[in-house]
């Protein structure tokens, strides 16, 4: 099967264009094996947009971007950019793709492959067998709501402030998509907010708890204040299934769930908007759940799987190859279950490879699967 479908890529920087570009060697093989082919277009963003455009996203990047059926995102950002002013940060063209392509709903699967067990800092009775899913609100909250800024009240003294603001239909709309994420799961919803604190808190679980009455038919779902999920994910991560939160409470749990797989190497994403009633479009954007890692950026050394998972789930949920998507995820598990890794998932008895290398023997494995 041949396809029409574009694909934007977008790898950014650090560590970005390496996970991207061995990423795009299992593009190819598919290509070359599986009779499938996307029109591939790529563009800069982050710092490597700012050093040619002076803007971390230029408006035709965007257009582009927006054109695609679907995006696949490296990561953005570094230290060369620390002193460059805000609006132009590295992080900004990646904050600006999903306000515009308004992609609420970032799926943050974490999941332990049985061979990994043994990486995560966790007893392996802790972690084994996990599989949970923190559905993070991506457009709106604290990352997004005014007022916000740095105002300077006299020479000696300035105030900074943020403030985290959410209204009844975008809690709405992330708690639906909850729902139905954990019908397909294990019918669990976790809702995680800080009502004891906050009043944006206050309001998301009154939100939530109505539409549990309305529209949450065999959906059992339980309220924890954030604090305490992020001890319960250490102390017990096997009791949730679908954690459902706000964008600022989102980032910081799931990088703490990464850990739970064994490093934020492993960790994919898929950022969706809603689905076009009028054109049955969905704007969709795959990105891993790490940064630009600039302590090993260069070196060769990123683990590149969750990037490879990202377009796992980029041919899952835009593309509709199940198929095509199984067999990524089943070669990953094989590639852990046998032969080197990547650094950050070393363990006793393996040999140590970089980037290139884990794609070469998720690559074999495909063809071992395959043939
Ligand atoms: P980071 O995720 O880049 O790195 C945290 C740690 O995890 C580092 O020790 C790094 O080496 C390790 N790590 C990350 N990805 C890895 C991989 N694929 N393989 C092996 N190890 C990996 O977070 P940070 O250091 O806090 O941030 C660095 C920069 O990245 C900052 O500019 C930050 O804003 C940006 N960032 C971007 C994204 C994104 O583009 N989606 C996400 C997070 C952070
Ligand atoms: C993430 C990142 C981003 C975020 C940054 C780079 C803007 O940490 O995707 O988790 O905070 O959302
Ligand atoms: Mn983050």
């Amino acid at each position: 099967m041949s396809s029409n479908r574009t694909l934007m890529v977008l790898p950014g920087d650090g560590v970005g264009p390496e996970v991207v570009n061995e990423t795009l060697r299992v593009v190819d093989w598919l290509a070359k094996n599986k009779n499938i082919s996307f029109n591939i277009k790529e563009g800069l963003v982050g710092g490597a947009s700012f050093d040619k455009f002076g803007t971390p996203l230029s408006d035709e990047t965007l257009v582009d971007t927006m054109d695609a059926d679907a995006v696949l995102f490296g990561a953005v950002g570094g230290p060369k950019y620390d002193g460059v002013e805000f609006e132009k940060r590295p992080e900004n063209g990646l904050l600006r793709l999903r306000k515009e392509m308004d992609l609420f709903a970032n799926l943050r699967p974490a999941m332990v492959f049985p061979a990994l067990v043994d990486a995560s800092s966790l007893k392996p009775e802790i972690i084994s067998g996990l599989d949970i899913l923190i559905l993070r609100e991506l457009t709106g909250g604290i990352y997004f709501a005014e007022p916000r800024g740095i105002d300077e009240i006299n020479a000696e003294l300035k105030k900074g402030y943020d403030t985290n603001l959410y209204t009844t239909p975008e809690i709405e709309r992330i708690g639906r998509v909850a729902f139905d994420m954990a019908r397909a799961r294990n019918g669990k919803v976790t809702s995680v907010e800080k009502a004891n604190v906050m009043m944006s808190g206050v309001l998301w679980r009154e939100v939530m708890v109505n539409l549990h009455k309305k529209e949450g038919a065999g959906i059992n779902i339980d309220h924890m204040y954030a604090d305490n999920c992020a001890m319960q994910l250490v102390r017990d991560p096997n009791q949730f299934d679908v954690i459902v939160t706000d964008n600022l409470f989102g980032d910081i749990l799931s990088d703490c769930a990464a850990m739970l797989t064994g490093s934020l190497g492993m960790l994919p994403s898929a950022s969706l908007g809603s689905v076009d009633k009028n054109t049955g479009k969905r704007y969709a954007m795959y990105e891993p759940v790490h940064g630009s890692a600039p302590d090993i950026a260069g070196k060769g050394l990123a683990n590149p799987l969750a990037e490879l998972l990202s377009l796992s789930m980029l041919l899952r949920y835009s593309f509709d190859m199940k198929e095509e998507a199984d067999l990524i995820d089943k070669a990953v598990s094989k590639a852990l279950d046998a032969g080197p890794r990547t650094p950050d998932i070393m363990a006793k008895g393996r040999e140590k490879v970089g980037t290139k290398g884990m794609m070469d023997l998720v690559i074999h494995k495909l063809e071992e699967l395959t043939n």
